[in-house]
Protein backbone atom coordinates (compact mmCIF):
# COMPACT_ATOMS: atom_id res chain seq x y z
CA UNK A 1 0.00 0.00 0.00
CA UNK A 2 1.44 3.61 -0.93
CA UNK A 3 0.58 6.54 1.69
CA UNK A 4 -2.33 8.91 0.11
CA UNK A 5 -4.07 11.63 2.34
CA UNK A 6 -7.05 10.01 0.28
CA UNK A 7 -6.68 7.02 1.74
CA UNK A 8 -6.87 8.40 4.95
CA UNK A 9 -9.50 10.93 4.72
CA UNK A 10 -11.70 7.53 3.83
CA UNK A 11 -10.34 5.44 6.98
CA UNK A 12 -12.95 5.62 9.64
CA UNK A 13 -14.61 3.07 11.71
CA UNK A 14 -18.13 2.88 13.21
CA UNK A 15 -18.60 1.97 16.62
CA UNK A 16 -21.33 -0.81 17.46
CA UNK A 17 -20.20 -3.20 20.38
CA UNK A 18 -21.61 -1.55 23.45
CA UNK A 19 -23.46 1.52 24.85
CA UNK A 20 -22.69 3.45 28.43
CA UNK A 21 -25.35 4.06 30.26
CA UNK A 22 -25.35 6.77 33.11
CA UNK A 23 -26.96 3.78 35.72
CA UNK A 24 -24.31 1.05 34.41
CA UNK A 25 -21.56 3.70 35.40
CA UNK A 26 -20.02 3.33 39.42
CA UNK A 27 -20.40 6.59 41.05
CA UNK A 28 -17.12 6.30 41.99
CA UNK A 29 -14.84 6.53 38.94
CA UNK A 30 -11.80 4.71 40.37
CA UNK A 31 -14.22 1.45 40.97
CA UNK A 32 -15.20 2.25 37.19
CA UNK A 33 -11.61 2.82 35.69
CA UNK A 34 -10.80 -0.94 37.72
CA UNK A 35 -14.09 -2.32 35.87
CA UNK A 36 -13.23 -1.28 32.61
CA UNK A 37 -9.53 -2.39 33.11
CA UNK A 38 -10.08 -5.70 34.03
CA UNK A 39 -12.22 -5.69 30.71
CA UNK A 40 -9.20 -4.51 28.85
CA UNK A 41 -6.97 -7.26 30.40
CA UNK A 42 -9.82 -9.88 30.16
CA UNK A 43 -10.34 -8.54 26.30
CA UNK A 44 -6.11 -9.43 25.87
CA UNK A 45 -6.00 -5.72 24.94
CA UNK A 46 -2.15 -5.34 24.09
CA UNK A 47 -0.82 -3.18 26.73
CA UNK A 48 -3.30 -1.74 28.71
CA UNK A 49 -1.95 0.07 30.97
CA UNK A 50 -0.23 2.35 28.37
CA UNK A 51 -1.56 5.74 28.37
CA UNK A 52 -0.38 8.86 26.98
CA UNK A 53 1.01 11.65 29.21
CA UNK A 54 0.15 14.89 28.63
CA UNK A 55 2.13 17.68 30.07
CA UNK A 56 3.19 21.25 29.79
CA UNK A 57 5.82 23.59 30.05
CA UNK A 58 6.15 26.68 31.71
CA UNK A 59 4.66 29.10 28.71
CA UNK A 60 1.73 26.37 28.54
CA UNK A 61 3.16 24.46 25.30
CA UNK A 62 1.49 20.80 25.39
CA UNK A 63 3.93 17.76 24.92
CA UNK A 64 2.75 14.16 25.38
CA UNK A 65 4.18 10.75 25.69
CA UNK A 66 3.44 7.33 26.47
CA UNK A 67 3.69 5.81 30.38
CA UNK A 68 2.84 3.21 32.17
CA UNK A 69 0.44 2.84 34.49
CA UNK A 70 1.75 0.69 37.46
CA UNK A 71 -0.58 1.62 40.35
CA UNK A 72 -4.33 2.82 40.85
CA UNK A 73 -6.57 3.74 44.62
CA UNK A 74 -8.70 6.39 45.64
CA UNK A 75 -5.49 8.93 45.58
CA UNK A 76 -4.88 8.66 42.18
CA UNK A 77 -2.62 7.07 39.37
CA UNK A 78 0.99 6.21 39.70
CA UNK A 79 3.77 5.82 36.73
CA UNK A 80 7.10 6.01 37.01
CA UNK A 81 10.40 8.17 35.32
CA UNK A 82 13.40 9.90 35.37
CA UNK A 83 12.52 13.01 37.25
CA UNK A 84 15.45 14.67 35.09
CA UNK A 85 13.30 13.98 31.85
CA UNK A 86 12.13 16.30 29.65
CA UNK A 87 8.81 15.54 31.21
CA UNK A 88 10.20 15.55 35.38
CA UNK A 89 11.32 19.11 33.99
CA UNK A 90 7.81 20.65 32.86
CA UNK A 91 5.56 18.38 35.94
CA UNK A 92 8.28 20.70 38.22
CA UNK A 93 7.16 23.74 36.97
CA UNK A 94 3.28 23.15 36.27
CA UNK A 95 2.00 20.20 38.37
CA UNK A 96 -0.60 19.33 36.14
CA UNK A 97 -1.06 16.50 33.66
CA UNK A 98 -3.59 14.56 31.58
CA UNK A 99 -3.92 10.91 30.85
CA UNK A 100 -5.48 9.31 28.23
CA UNK A 101 -6.33 5.46 27.02
CA UNK A 102 -7.52 4.12 23.96
CA UNK A 103 -8.10 0.39 23.88
CA UNK A 104 -9.41 0.05 20.76
CA UNK A 105 -10.55 -3.54 20.83
CA UNK A 106 -13.45 -2.46 23.46
CA UNK A 107 -13.82 1.33 21.56
CA UNK A 108 -13.31 3.14 24.74
CA UNK A 109 -11.44 6.30 25.94
CA UNK A 110 -10.68 7.19 29.21
CA UNK A 111 -9.57 10.35 29.72
CA UNK A 112 -7.80 11.75 33.37
CA UNK A 113 -6.87 15.24 34.51
CA UNK A 114 -5.56 15.86 37.58
CA UNK A 115 -2.74 17.33 39.63
CA UNK A 116 0.79 15.53 39.76
CA UNK A 117 3.43 14.89 43.05
CA UNK A 118 5.75 13.01 43.09
CA UNK A 119 5.55 9.74 45.11
CA UNK A 120 7.97 9.35 48.07
CA UNK A 121 11.41 7.95 48.31
CA UNK A 122 9.92 4.63 50.21
CA UNK A 123 7.55 3.78 47.78
CA UNK A 124 9.87 4.25 44.68
CA UNK A 125 12.47 2.52 46.16
CA UNK A 126 9.94 -0.51 46.39
CA UNK A 127 9.09 -0.50 42.57
CA UNK A 128 12.78 0.02 41.50
CA UNK A 129 13.77 -3.27 43.43
CA UNK A 130 10.50 -5.63 41.73
CA UNK A 131 12.68 -4.13 38.35
CA UNK A 132 14.51 -7.03 36.26
CA UNK A 133 18.31 -6.18 37.36
CA UNK A 134 18.33 -4.97 32.97
CA UNK A 135 15.49 -2.32 33.81
CA UNK A 136 17.23 -1.08 36.64
CA UNK A 137 20.43 -0.84 35.16
CA UNK A 138 18.73 0.73 31.77
CA UNK A 139 17.26 3.37 34.46
CA UNK A 140 20.71 4.50 35.45
CA UNK A 141 22.61 4.70 32.26
CA UNK A 142 20.19 6.30 30.20
CA UNK A 143 19.67 10.22 31.51
CA UNK A 144 16.36 10.16 29.21
CA UNK A 145 15.77 13.19 27.27
CA UNK A 146 19.68 14.27 26.85
CA UNK A 147 21.15 14.63 23.21
CA UNK A 148 23.70 11.55 23.29
CA UNK A 149 26.75 11.48 21.11
CA UNK A 150 25.37 7.34 19.35
CA UNK A 151 24.22 4.11 20.92
CA UNK A 152 27.05 3.49 21.57
CA UNK A 153 27.75 5.24 24.29
CA UNK A 154 24.36 3.70 25.84
CA UNK A 155 25.49 0.16 25.39
CA UNK A 156 28.90 0.94 26.94
CA UNK A 157 27.31 2.64 29.78
CA UNK A 158 24.98 -0.28 30.50
CA UNK A 159 27.80 -3.12 30.03
CA UNK A 160 29.99 -0.99 32.25
CA UNK A 161 27.12 -0.59 34.99
CA UNK A 162 26.30 -4.41 34.17
CA UNK A 163 30.03 -5.39 34.91
CA UNK A 164 29.66 -2.94 38.32
CA UNK A 165 26.94 -4.11 39.65
CA UNK A 166 28.12 -8.26 39.37
CA UNK A 167 24.46 -9.71 38.73
CA UNK A 168 22.99 -8.14 42.24
CA UNK A 169 20.29 -5.93 42.21
CA UNK A 170 21.36 -2.06 41.96
CA UNK A 171 20.38 0.94 44.31
CA UNK A 172 17.65 3.31 43.05
CA UNK A 173 19.39 6.60 41.59
CA UNK A 174 17.62 10.00 43.49
CA UNK A 175 16.87 10.85 40.00
CA UNK A 176 14.56 8.03 39.60
CA UNK A 177 11.01 7.62 40.56
CA UNK A 178 7.47 7.61 40.73
CA UNK A 179 4.45 10.38 40.18
CA UNK A 180 1.08 10.39 40.97
CA UNK A 181 -1.57 12.06 39.13
CA UNK A 182 -4.66 12.63 41.62
CA UNK A 183 -7.24 13.26 39.74
CA UNK A 184 -9.83 15.85 39.56
CA UNK A 185 -11.44 14.80 36.24
CA UNK A 186 -12.31 11.19 34.88
CA UNK A 187 -14.58 10.55 31.50
CA UNK A 188 -15.39 7.19 30.08
CA UNK A 189 -15.79 7.36 26.55
CA UNK A 190 -17.82 4.42 24.71
CA UNK A 191 -18.04 4.45 21.02
CA UNK A 192 -21.54 4.26 19.21
CA UNK A 193 -23.11 4.39 15.78
CA UNK A 194 -22.82 7.39 13.75
CA UNK A 195 -20.88 9.60 15.91
CA UNK A 196 -23.52 9.32 18.64
CA UNK A 197 -21.02 8.03 21.38
CA UNK A 198 -21.56 7.91 25.09
CA UNK A 199 -19.68 10.18 27.26
CA UNK A 200 -19.86 10.05 31.19
CA UNK A 201 -17.45 12.43 32.87
CA UNK A 202 -16.60 12.67 36.44
CA UNK A 203 -15.81 15.95 38.26
CA UNK A 204 -14.51 16.15 41.36
CA UNK A 205 -16.43 19.21 43.19
CA UNK A 206 -15.77 19.85 47.15
CA UNK A 207 -14.51 16.52 47.81
CA UNK A 208 -17.26 15.07 45.85
CA UNK A 209 -17.24 12.86 42.53
CA UNK A 210 -20.11 14.76 40.06
CA UNK A 211 -21.19 12.56 37.07
CA UNK A 212 -23.02 14.27 34.17
CA UNK A 213 -23.55 13.43 30.22
CA UNK A 214 -21.18 15.26 27.45
CA UNK A 215 -22.44 15.69 23.83
CA UNK A 216 -20.20 13.52 22.16
C1 LIG B 1 4.50 1.45 25.49
C2 LIG B 1 5.45 2.45 26.07
C3 LIG B 1 5.64 2.50 27.44
C4 LIG B 1 6.49 3.45 28.01
N1 LIG B 1 6.60 3.50 29.37
C5 LIG B 1 7.36 4.46 29.94
C6 LIG B 1 7.37 4.62 31.36
O1 LIG B 1 6.64 3.94 32.12
N2 LIG B 1 8.18 5.58 31.87
C7 LIG B 1 8.96 6.38 31.08
O2 LIG B 1 9.68 7.22 31.61
N3 LIG B 1 8.92 6.28 29.73
C8 LIG B 1 8.14 5.35 29.15
N4 LIG B 1 8.10 5.23 27.77
C9 LIG B 1 8.94 6.16 26.96
C10 LIG B 1 8.25 7.52 26.85
O3 LIG B 1 7.20 7.48 25.90
C11 LIG B 1 9.22 8.67 26.47
O4 LIG B 1 9.89 8.34 25.27
C12 LIG B 1 10.26 8.94 27.56
O5 LIG B 1 9.69 8.83 28.87
C13 LIG B 1 10.86 10.34 27.39
O6 LIG B 1 9.85 11.30 27.44
P1 LIG B 1 10.13 12.86 27.74
O7 LIG B 1 11.34 13.23 26.94
O8 LIG B 1 8.90 13.57 27.30
O9 LIG B 1 10.36 12.99 29.22
C14 LIG B 1 7.22 4.34 27.18
C15 LIG B 1 7.02 4.29 25.79
C16 LIG B 1 6.13 3.39 25.25
C17 LIG B 1 5.89 3.40 23.76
Amino acid sequence: MQFTNEFLQNLRQDYKSATLDEADVDNNPITQFKKWFDQAVDAQVFEPNAMTLATADKAGRPDARIVLLKGVDENGFRFFTNYLSAKGKELKRNPYAALVFFWSDLERQIRIEGIVEKLDKETSEEYFNTRPIASQIGAVASPQSQIIPNRTFLEEKFEELKTKSDGKSIAKPAHWGGYIVKPTRIEFWQGRRSRLHDRINFELIKGNWVKTRLAP
